[in-house]
This record gives C-alpha cells, structure tokens and sequence, in this order.
C-alpha cells in the first residue's frame, strides 16, 4: 500500500472510533471512505449496532455487500455522525468536494448531518481551497447556457468526462470542474453559482465540517 493509502486508511479507522451502537450513520464517497465503509463492516460484524445512509449507489453496494444495515430519509431524517472525504480542505475547514461525481447526494447528506467527520490523507491540506477544480452538478439541458455564463465570468468550466463519453451523476446529471484559484470570497461564490437556473449543486462545503481527521506519514491529526 502506498503512503497516502495508508494515511487514508488511518484517517477512516480513526473516525470510525467515533460511532456507537444505535447510530444513523453517513456514508461517503470515494477511496478515503471506503476504508471507513470497510471498517465499519468489521464493527458491525463485531456487533456495533448503526444504520447507514450511503451518499452513492457504489458506497450502497459495498455497504450492502458488508452487511451494514442501511436505512434512508423516509425512515431517519437526522444523521449523527457522517465520515466522507475530500478533495481539499483549508485552514477553516471548507472543502472542496465532488471528485468522485458525488457531490449531490454528500452534500444532502451533510446538511442533514449533526457532526461531519472529514477523512484524508495529508495532500489534502491546502492553505487556499481551489487547486483542485471545483466541481458542480448541472441539468444535462441547461449546459450551454451554463457553460456560456461560467465562461464569461473566468471560471473554465470543463464538462467532466468518463473516457471519450460525458461523465454522468447517480440523478443523471453532468458534472462541470470550473478553475476558482482566483476567486477570493467563496461565499459570494457559492450564492452567486447556485443562482444560476440549472445548477443543482456545487461541490464547496463551507460550514458543514465539524472536524478533519487527516493521515500524515504514521501519526493522525485532527483539526476541529
Ligand atoms: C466524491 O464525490 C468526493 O467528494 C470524495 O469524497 C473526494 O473526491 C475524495 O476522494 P478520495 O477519498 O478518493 O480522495
């Protein structure tokens, strides 16, 4: 395993220390929370006693195929604790999201959530977010006039694609990645992209974490 695999690793074992029996439980995405997705099955096989409230369709399937009892909104509005990665997170704990195209359902997951627990390994750790191209889920209808509007306010947006076909979300929408390394006020951001008809949802998570727990070489550290 390379080293940021197995900062990874540490990071979702080390949030996983957090659940107890009785639980609702998010489920993120990515390679960082299927460690977790892992260690939580071995919990529950042990007999911590949770249900989980995937944020995809593959961390479904893998939850499912561990036997983690899984619930969803119709049964449990409120979620106690959700473990998820991240592309980048910065000094004030914002994130950038969505490089696995799940930022939708993470982000409904998150907002639903009483504490956010981030799992990454030490490349994460930025001291501007916007390296990574944020990513934003649009309405496939809507993306030339989107792309046109993102265009002619700086931001390049490139519609994310799955080899030579555009890549499509889990409610089939499209993901565009738009360059913010500029942008300073991510707030205004924020307002300013989800006013735009057709965007769904962007991947910034600017106060939903309550606490980043990152791998760094054999030691975790937690920023909170
Ligand atoms: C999935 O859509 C993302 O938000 C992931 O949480 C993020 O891309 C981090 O992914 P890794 O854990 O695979 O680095």
């Amino acid at each position: 395993m390379n080293n940021s695999k197995i900062e990874k690793k540490l990071a979702a074992e080390k949030a996983v220390t957090f659940l107890k029996d009785g639980m609702v439980v998010g489920l993120g995405t990515g390679n960082t929370a299927e460690f977790a997705i892992n260690a939580i099955g071995e919990r529950v096989k042990q007999g911590l006693q949770i249900q989980g409230i995937p944020t995809s369709e593959s961390s479904h399937k893998l939850a499912e195929s561990l036997g983690i009892p899984l619930t969803d909104f119709s049964n449990n509005i409120a979620i106690d604790i959700t473990i998820d990665g991240a592309d980048e997170f910065d000094p004030y704990l914002r994130l950038i999201k969505g490089g696995g195209g799940a930022l939708l359902r993470e982000k409904i997951v998150a907002s639903a959530t009483s504490k956010n627990i981030v799992i990454v390994d030490a490349s994460k750790k930025v001291e501007r977010l916007g390296k990574f191209l944020l990513p934003v889920e649009i309405i496939p209808f809507a993306k030339d006039l989107i792309m046109d509007n993102l265009a002619e306010n700086g931001l390049s947006p490139k519609v994310r694609m799955n080899n030579k076909t555009p890549f499509i979300t889990d409610e089939k929408n499209l993901i565009l990645d738009l360059n913010i390394y500029n942008q300073r006020n991510l707030e205004y951001l924020e307002k300013r992209l989800k006013s735009i008809p057709g965007i769904v949802e962007t991947g910034l998570f600017l106060s939903t974490t309550s606490m980043v727990i990152m791998g760094e070489g054999k030691e975790v550290k937690i920023f909170d």
